[in-house]
């Protein structure tokens, strides 16, 4: 099977589901492959982080988007990503990262270490009363959904009433961050926009009265306090914010959970050892990667991998393919929280690289170790359903059983 063909494959239903063949058989090719006209796929694991570390790589304009998509300025989910810092390039970039990275300060994360074992713990005790008897219940729905939109929604100062209204509408607008997406999905997507928009738009209004101790307030007063963010760039990084924080650890979550289950013994060392959380977790993220792709442009020719990329090229740059780079992990294939070299490319690299990673890291280690010392029972029961999304890769559902509870131990 040539790229192109391959290529093909891994935006089909089956490559949605399972991409990691079609990684193989295009890493086959070599670490940087033509896929198509002016398109490139990166498989490889030094050459994905110096792209996304070259300064020549820049994420999508207004003038490409102008070119790939005219109608993108009508469409309220590509233009709300394409104003916040995810889609933007520097100066602007570096001023909107700068205003948001105050609030992700190590010591802040760290503080939110009481937040996020307390909603654990919560989630926890409400799906064993949900589970007694040894009744199904759908991690999904019961815990990797609602802790990160939980933890999110309290740094963000996002009513707890208001949270279950975050799942679908964020849902229905990440369709944007797939390479390819239907007119269909671009319509859910940008209902998805709208409402988030609206939403915010309110609460903005609501911290500009009466400011609270939160990262929107954090924003709008950056915003007021003279041009440095404007009206539609706080909208879309608070969208952005909300966006990438949520799904993206939901699937952290979820395909972490999958493996261990499908792991025990290693999850009975973890159960034992809590302090190898962290070594555990970028495993995890190695191995089943929530975000399986970004992309850029080549704003002039260079090479990478030895092969030339001409001005204007696509890039796409698979990590989900790069963490499975066997001249960096040997056996790529095998869940091993004891590789001498992790640092997986799960939150990307350079001046992109992920805002929440140490939180998302924070919520993966206290939720594996918390879920696996209270439960100690917990294992799979049914099929699990995956979406059919191959950017933000996780599950749809994911039956379990959970067993007796045990008591907290600190
Ligand atoms: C950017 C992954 C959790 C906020 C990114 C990027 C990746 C990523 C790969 C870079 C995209 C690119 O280069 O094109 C993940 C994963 C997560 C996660 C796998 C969970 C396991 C979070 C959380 C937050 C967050 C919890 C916020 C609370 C952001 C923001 C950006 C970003 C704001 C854009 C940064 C920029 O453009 O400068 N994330 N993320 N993410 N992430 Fe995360």
């Amino acid at each position: 099977m040539d790229p192109a063909e391959t290529f093909a494959t891994l935006m089909s239903p089956e490559g949605r589901l399972d991409p990691y063949p079609a990684y193989e058989r295009l890493r086959a090719h070599g670490p940087v492959v033509q896929t198509g006209p002016g398109v490139y796929a990166v498989t490889g694991y030094p050459e994905v982080d110096e792209l996304l570390r070259d300064p020549r790589m820049r994420v999508s304009d207004d003038q490409w988007r102008d070119m790939m998509l005219p109608q993108w300025r009508d469409s309220p989910a590509l233009s709300t990503i394409a104003r916040s810092m995810l889609e933007t390039n520097p100066p602007d970039h570096s001023r909107m990262r700068r205003l948001a990275a105050g609030a992700f300060t190590p010591r802040r994360i760290a503080a939110m270490r009481d937040v996020v074992a307390a909603q654990a713990d919560e989630l926890i005790e409400a799906m064993a009363s949900a589970g007694r008897g040894g009744r199904p219940v759908d991690f999904m729905a019961d815990f990797a959904y609602p802790l990160p939109v939980a933890v999110i929604c309290a740094l963000l100062g996002v009513p707890a009433a208001d949270r279950p209204l975050f799942r679908r509408w964020a849902a229905d607008l990440t369709g944007v961050l797939e390479p390819e997406i239907t007119w269909d999905e671009l319509v859910v997507a940008d209902a998805g926009a709208t409402e988030l928009v609206g939403y915010f738009t309110e609460l903005v209004a609501a911290r500009r009265r009466r400011p609270a101790d939160d990262l929107t307030t954090a924003l709008v007063q950056a915003h007021d306090a003279g041009d440095r963010l404007t009206g539609d760039e706080l909208l879309a990084n608070l969208v952005v914010l909300l966006v990438a924080g949520f799904e993206t650890t939901t699937n952290l979550l979820g395909n972490g959970l999958a493996v261990l289950l499908a792991h025990p013994a290693a999850a009975d060392v973890l159960r034992r050892h809590p302090e190898h959380a962290p070594a555990y977790v970028d495993e995890l993220l190695r191995y089943d990667s929530p975000v399986q792709l970004t992309s850029r442009t080549s704003s002039e020719t260079l090479r990478a991998g030895g092969v030339e990329l001409p001005a204007g090229s696509w890039v796409l740059l698979l990590l989900g393919a790069a963490n499975r780079d066997p001249r960096r992990y040997p056996d790529p294939a095998r869940f091993d929280p004891w590789r001498a070299l992790l640092s997986p490319l799960s939150f990307g690299a350079g001046p992109h690289y992920c805002l929440g990673a140490g939180l998302a890291r924070l919520e993966g280690q206290v939720a594996f170790t918390r879920l696996l010392h209270r439960l100690p029972a917990l294992a799979l029961s049914g099929t699990p359903r995956r979406r059919s999304r191959l950017t933000l890769r996780g599950y749809e559902t994911l039956p379990v059983t959970v067993g007796e509870l045990a008591p907290v131990a600190d």
